[in-house]
């Protein structure tokens, strides 16, 4: 099928790129000419493990390009929405801006079919109501159809997470005319005729032969109302963010009690009910999503009258918060003022395996630091040159050893593997005070400090 993918930031490319890999004809679009050119020549322009190696199976195979160019729009039968929506610059609310120029510009071009059966596939993360509004302009041009599939991706497993999703969301304007069942599609209805007015067969056909390999492997997809499939989107990542902070929160009582958070989310995690992932307390969430989401849900609530409903998410990012400020305290206390204190941080990502910077705590943390007068050092395997366009004066240095050389307090704030795995005898013999915070609570107390470390951990008791 041909299909293509409209903004080819994270989202877009890591999905252009897989739509490829299923054997599609793809074309990727972005008003970003030197995004293009980029990966026109099969460079990454973020780090992602496994996607440089499928943006170049895509490229080498002739099914995957990149343009600038709408008017390459107009033999596509899917057009896939990978547009970001950033959070506005009041602090509240999805700033829809670069959606909707991107939906009127692709009507221009869809006018231009004669009623060809196409299907406008949005992927981006949006308030509920934004599919249901977007439908109204797209499907006056006739044979248009729009579908809302949000995506679930993680970064650093975004390949694996668009392959081999959890599940696949077709958000619909008539679900209970989809003819769908529920369950994996057979992938064999596009192209049918469908009743343009009052069925969505005919969309949710044609998505379906573009998942099918997906679906073939046995993925579930499940067909719902557009404004359903908005807020799975939205509430996954609120409910995520939601897990983080109850156990940071539980990380506070651990701290004024003496107990110790890992003990707590190890045996919390074990109930199936509760599940064991998203409760590793520490310096807490961050990146493009989570943050975001949240404060857009709230927004979104807000607007419909229900702020009651969410409040307890201003309460999830208030934790959230407060961790980063807590573990700027902790430097106080094992330092006193900070002024003129060589401290190293671990990590500059919001999470390891990425190089994204976007609402990092290490970085925000970092600036605390700095902004007390601390002399720090950044080092991290990936972010540190998205690190230094975040923040200015930032001093980095690439190497890890290099960078515990002479600290007086080492702050682990990203869990690389890298760090993960430091040997605390090396390590010690490098810095000047063998001091460190654990704010990913990764490290191993005893091991740490029978080298002689004096190590504090969010929500783990200080030394015995
Ligand atoms: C998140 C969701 O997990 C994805 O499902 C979603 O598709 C994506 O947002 C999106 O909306 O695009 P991502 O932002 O890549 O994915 O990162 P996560 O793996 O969710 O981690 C978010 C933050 O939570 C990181 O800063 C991480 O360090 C922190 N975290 C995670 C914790 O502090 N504790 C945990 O136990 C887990």
């Amino acid at each position: 099928m041909k299909i293509s993918v409209i903004g080819v930031g994270y989202l877009g490319a890591v999905h252009a790129a897989s739509m490829a890999e299923l054997g599609h004809d793809v074309i990727g679009l972005d008003i970003d000419a030197p995004r293009v050119q980029r990966l026109t020549a099969g460079e990454a322009p973020f780090h992602e493990p496994g996607f440089a190696a499928l943006l170049r199976r895509g490229l080498d195979s002739g099914r995957l390009r990149f343009t600038t160019d709408h008017d390459e729009l107009a033999d596509a039968d899917a057009h896939f929405l990978g547009l970001g929506t950033p959070q506005r610059a009041d602090g509240f609310g999805a700033d829809l801006s670069a959606l909707h120029a991107a939906v009127d510009a692709l009507a221009t071009v869809l006018s231009r079919r004669g009623g060809t059966p196409t299907i406008v596939v949005g992927k981006s993360t949006v308030p509920a109501g934004t599919a249901r509004d977007l439908a109204v302009r797209l499907e006056q041009v006739p044979g248009v159809r729009l579908l809302w599939n949000p995506e679930f991706l993680r970064e650093g497993y975004a390949v694996r997470d668009t392959l081999s999703p959890d599940r696949l969301v077709y958000g619909v304007r008539h679900p209970e005319s989809s003819g769908a069942d529920g369950q994996a599609g057979d992938g064999q209805r596009a192209g049918a005729e469908g009743d343009a007015s009052g069925s969505s067969e005919l969309e949710v056909g044609m998505l379906d032969a573009i998942y099918a390999p997906l679906l073939e492997a046995g993925v579930t997809r499940l067909v719902m109302g557009f404004e359903a499939a908005e807020l799975v989107k939205v509430s996954a990542n609120a409910f995520l963010a939601t897990k983080i902070s109850f156990i940071n929160a539980i990380a506070e009582l651990c701290e004024a009690t003496g107990a110790d958070v890992t003990d707590v989310a190890g045996a919390l995690g074990m109930d199936d009910r509760i599940g064991g992932k998203f409760l590793r307390a520490g310096v807490g969430f961050g990146g493009g999503c989570l943050p975001k989401d949240i404060r857009a849900l709230i927004a979104g609530a807000e607007d419909l009258g229900l702020g009651q409903s969410v409040g307890f998410l201003r309460e999830v990012d208030a934790i959230n918060q407060r961790r980063r400020v807590r573990v700027v305290e902790m430097a106080r206390e094992m330092l006193g003022p900070l002024r003129g204190r060589r401290i190293t941080v671990l990590g500059a990502a919001f999470k390891p395996d990425s190089d994204d910077v976007r609402d990092s705590p290490a970085l925000e943390i970092a600036s605390r630091l700095m902004a007390a007068g601390a002399q720090v050092t950044v080092t991290d395997p990936e972010a540190l040159e998205n690190a230094r366009h975040h923040v200015e004066g930032l001093v980095t240095v690439a190497d890890t050893a290099e960078a515990l050389r002479g600290a007086e307090l080492v702050m682990l704030l990203t869990e690389w593997r890298r760090y993960r795995d430091l040997h605390p005898a090396e390590a010690a013999a490098l810095v000047a005070a063998p001091r460190i915070i654990d704010g990913r609570t990764v490290l191993d107390p005893r091991a740490w400090r029978e080298a002689g470390w004096d190590l504090r951990a969010l929500g783990r008791p200080g030394d015995p």
